[in-house]
């Protein structure tokens, strides 16, 4: 027990939850090596008149923040504008100024060039309570006040861009165990990860892609985790055989048509897309983008290059409108620019829970052979996880039925437990027979795909 949670309960105090300070400057550390711009989605959080602040990074002077705090809790002007701590990061703010009251979002620019935002989180409820008093207490009976912190589950999140994640909010609730979460697009977290190693300071990696979750599992960036739970809530086909990722999300791949001006008992299959009768009349995602990647991949397994190749080519006989967005695809095909496309089913549920009436459908393909392409969102824990029960208490959780809930209507997925309910828009598309191919596969043929689009002049 720290010494700050003693002092607590001296004065016959439980440790407020609002004293586990979760933010705190924790940008992830500076990048040593990258292939990309590493552009995390900012966090702000306001800082209050006169209120104290502690802030901590896991990759810098940590005691300098707590000193700072406890400077703040006792009223002392701090006077320097840039403490080494600080300066290591870049970060260009004061404790002046923190405690001038001024609303505002601390912003840095890490090495690289990338803008970041400095997490922070302040105090205030501890007021009421005596707080200048208590952490006088704490500062002068300890020297680690981040010692007195929840426990925490450090994620890379290749999902933040689909906005708050409710099960989240769910699992620290239940737990008590603070998610920290940093976004940013799956070659980017995958490419930090490499560079950080050992000194990484994620515990989980989310993507949205088995193909992604395969490659950091074959670079070693994702360890094995034996969980009897996961195993029995997880199908088989959407997990790693080496239990090092656990697909939680599933997401049909599947033909969309324009239901004014195209019947469903005109389509068929993916393969019959590549028919004549489809020229002009298709919208195909880019080749370069992993969803088209991963379905290509799936086929290759299935019928071998020998007989996925003209499936590809017949698709670029057909003359297809390229578009790199699976939204915009979508608009496309309501617009009557093309007729049918291939996206995925959550794009759709989104644009029809703004406009039910929106002029495209679902049709699943492949019904009668392989089933319809389905693919992941999915997780795994790092290989040099610091939290790594924490980690693994956090995807047995979003497996559950009750997360799984939250975790796939925020976004309008299928969820990958089967005891799971659909969301109503999704179960009035009816259900379907999915392609349970093992989704390794994604990422076992993904370069295989690129080469075969390459040839078949799949751009
Ligand atoms: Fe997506």
């Amino acid at each position: 027990m720290s010494r700050l949670s003693m002092s607590y309960m001296s004065l016959g105090l439980s440790l407020p939850a609002s004293l586990a300070v979760a933010s705190a400057a924790d940008a992830p550390p500076p990048i040593t090596r990258t292939s990309a711009p590493h552009r995390f989605r900012p966090d702000t959080i306001r800082v209050k008149a006169n209120t104290p602040v502690v802030l901590h990074s896991p990759n810098k002077d940590t005691e300098d923040e707590e000193a700072r705090a406890c400077r703040v809790a006792r009223g002392e002007r701090h006077a320097g504008r840039h403490t080494p701590a600080r300066q290591h990061a870049g970060v260009q703010t004061s404790d002046l100024s923190l405690r001038r009251g001024i609303p505002r979002t601390d912003r840095y620019r890490a090495p690289g060039g990338a803008m970041r935002h400095v997490h922070m989180q302040t105090l205030p409820s501890l007021r009421p309570l005596g707080l200048p008093v208590f952490l006088l207490l704490a500062c002068l009976g300890s020297s680690h006040l981040v010692q007195a912190q929840t426990e925490e589950v450090v994620v890379y999140s290749a999902r933040a861009h689909y906005g708050q994640e409710p099960a989240f909010e769910a699992f620290t609730k239940e737990t008590g165990i603070v998610i920290k979460s940093f976004g940013g697009n799956p070659g980017e977290l995958f490419e930090r990860l490499k560079a950080e190693g050992d000194q990484t300071p994620a515990d989980v990696l989310i993507s949205v892609d088995a193909g992604d979750l395969w490659n950091a599992a074959q670079a070693g960036l994702l360890a094995p985790i034996d969980s009897a739970e996961l195993r029995a809530n997880i199908p088989v086909h959407l997990r790693d055989e080496s239990n090092r990722w656990f697909g939680l999300t599933v997401r049909a791949r599947t033909i969309m048509y324009n239901t004014q001006k195209v019947k469903p008992d005109e389509l068929s299959t993916y393969e019959a897309l590549g028919n004549p009768k489809w020229k002009n009349r298709l919208c195909l995602r880019t080749s370069s983008h992993i969803y088209n990647q991963s379905l290509l991949a799936t086929m290759i397994k299935h019928h071998g290059e020998a007989r996925a190749e003209p499936i590809i080519r017949a698709w670029v006989a057909n003359n297809p409108t390229l578009i790199n967005s699976d939204t915009r695809i979508l608009e496309a095909i309501a617009a009557g620019q093309c007729d049918v496309g291939l996206t995925n089913s959550y794009y759709l549920g989104r644009l029809l829970a703004k406009d039910a009436h929106f002029p495209v459908a679902p049709f699943w393909a492949n019904q009668q052979t392989t089933g319809t392409h389905v693919n992941i969102s999915g997780a795994g824990v790092t290989a040099h996880a610091k939290h790594r029960a924490q980690a693994i208490k956090l995807l047995e959780f979003l497996a559950r039925p009750a997360a799984q809930q939250l975790f796939v209507d925020s976004n309008l997925e299928y969820p990958a437990n089967p005891q799971t309910p659909v969301h109503p828009i999704l179960a009035a598309w009816g259900t379907f027979k999915h392609d349970d191919v093992n989704i390794a596969a994604a990422g076992e043929f993904q370069a295989a795909a690129i080469k075969l689009a390459d040839r078949a002049g799949y751009k």
